[in-house]
């Protein structure tokens, strides 16, 4: 497929904590292309509803009024010296505050919210219109992007994601249980699984991984392969 300067566009998808944002920022960064990581945007906006009261502290949300905030929501992202990006909103750094299990466990049904889906989905399409992108999420493969010319599944055991973000939040000095984390993967994959509006699944077309028994470097081998077949066409 012929893109402008042969730039593609590379969508990762998968379940909560199955490492597909380390997999794409890794990737993005080897190969010299822009990483936007999509679940940083919903949890942008659910960190908007908590700190303003339109979710409650039983994780209510006044969908209405949230839809209506929906315009006053800026989200950028800042990129950091070690080659990192920091999510902004409306200015603010909260790249740690999202990362919160407070966060963790509002945000999939924000993300249900179809009003939610459609201005974040119009602005992930409008930071891959140059291509020459990495984006993960759970729909990137499906609704964001569908012509995107390399699209992969990741999954892992529930077992196996619950460990990892827990070990992830401990290095961080979050007090975390890992009981706590293992129900929020499990809850958050059963709501983006259901949900009516784009829920997660895979394309049809895209390449599946289990990276349960693989390391970092395992992955990022197996993700370069793929990246060079879609990019030298013998593939696809
Ligand atoms: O990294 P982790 O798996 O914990 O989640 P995330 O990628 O930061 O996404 C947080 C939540 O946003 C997910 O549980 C989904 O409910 C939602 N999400 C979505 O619906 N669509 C996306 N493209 C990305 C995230």
């Amino acid at each position: 497929m012929s893109t402008p300067n042969n730039r593609i566009i590379v969508a990762i998808d998968g379940f909560s904590s199955s490492g597909k944002s380390t997999m794409a920022r890794r990737l993005a960064s080897k190969i010299g292309y822009r990483y936007i990581d999509s679940g940083a945007m919903y949890r942008a906006v659910t960190l908007y509803g908590l700190d303003t009261g339109l979710i409650n502290a039983d994780n209510l949300i006044d969908t209405e009024a949230l839809v209506a905030a929906l315009p006053s929501i800026v989200i950028d992202f800042a990129p950091q010296p070690d080659g990192s990006q920091h999510t902004l909103l409306n200015g603010r750094d909260v790249e740690e505050e999202i990362r919160r299990l407070r966060v963790s466990n509002a945000v999939s049904p924000v993300a249900a919210i179809p009003q939610v889906r459609h201005a974040l989905v119009a602005m992930q399409q409008a930071l891959g219109r140059e291509r020459g992108i990495v984006m993960d999420g759970r729909d990137i493969g499906t609704t964001v992007f569908p012509d995107a010319e390399l699209k992969i599944f990741v999954d892992a055991s529930a077992q196996t994601r619950a460990r990892r973000r827990f070990k992830e939040m401990i290095e961080k000095g979050a007090q975390v249980s890992y009981e706590d984390i293992l129900a929020n993967v499990v809850h958050r994959d059963h709501i983006d699984r259901t949900r009516e509006e784009s829920p997660l699944r895979r394309a049809d077309d895209a390449i599946a991984i289990d990276n349960s028994e693989m390391t970092i470097e395992e992955q990022d081998e197996w993700l370069m392969e793929r990246f060079l077949e879609a990019t030298s066409g013998s593939k696809h």
